[in-house]
């Protein structure tokens, strides 16, 4: 179904109809990522604003200069960092999210931060469909959720002019056995979602063959993270 763009115009929130059914019945992160779990992180935000590592990612984006910078956010959730970057002076955001669970909280949020004309959400796989490039792109809690980590990053890095950044689980032997378990607790829930703890060094290199240094880096904590410069066009682009 070609996608309406009079409609998209008018209200940038819409849901678009393949996607929701995509997404409830066939992978399981509608089932998962649901208008609950959205309300519950929305009343922590709320309460307690970014968490350490979101945090993280706003301070090294910013680090960089964020003024009237493009934001693109794959699996983005509630919104949060797009929040906190367009409140720092980012000029415009863009999620595009697996989840249409999170839609009403996000659009919500982005209200009542008086930010709703400069945000832009779209529901749908970006590793499989895509989006405009911007700026910046911040992939958070995000590689975990998703099986293929090199079309994932590979796209990010595609469409990051600029800046990316993405956080991911160690690969130990304690977040291997710990993913193990909610795996199993998924596969009895009758969920199709998994989680995956994917190779660092492996998606690191990802990002560097498309033209990308790492400038930070998370080192503790349950989340690493990583944060790349653009230093050249990856091989075979003009
Ligand atoms: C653990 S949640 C994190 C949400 C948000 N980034 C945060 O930190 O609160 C992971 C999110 O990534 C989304 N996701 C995973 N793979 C995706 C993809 N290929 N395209 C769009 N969203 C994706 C899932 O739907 C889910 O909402």
């Amino acid at each position: 179904m070609a996608p309406d763009r009079r409609a998209e115009a008018r209200d940038p929130f819409r849901i678009r109809p393949p996607f929701v059914k995509c997404c409830q019945t066939s992978t399981g992160y509608g089932d998962f990522f649901s208008p609950e779990q959205a309300r519950r992180e929305a009343r922590r935000y709320q309460r307690k604003g970014l968490g350490a590592a979101s945090r993280w990612v706003v301070d090294v984006v910013r680090e960089r200069g964020i003024e009237g910078k493009s934001v693109l956010e794959p699996g983005g959730g509630i919104g949060a960092i797009e929040l906190e970057l367009l409140k720092a002076g980012a000029a415009h955001s863009t999620v595009v999210e697996l989840s249409p669970g999170y839609e009403e909280v996000a659009a919500q949020l982005a209200r009542e931060a008086g930010v709703t004309g400069r945000m832009e959400r779209h529901v749908g796989d970006f590793a499989a469909d895509g989006t405009e490039p911007a700026d910046v792109v911040v992939l958070h809690h995000v590689v975990c959720c998703y099986p293929d980590y090199e079309v994932l990053l590979g796209a990010a890095a595609e469409k990051a002019q600029h800046m990316l950044v993405f956080t991911y689980p160690p690969r130990n032997v304690v977040s291997r056995a710990l993913l193990g378990i909610v795996n199993l607790w998924l596969r009895i829930r009758g969920t199709e979602f998994r989680t995956f703890a994917h190779p660092p060094q492996k998606m690191v290199d990802v990002v560097r063959r498309a033209g990308f240094e790492p400038y930070a880096r998370r080192r503790g904590g349950i989340w690493r993270g990583i944060a790349f410069a653009r230093s050249s066009q990856p091989s075979g682009r003009a």
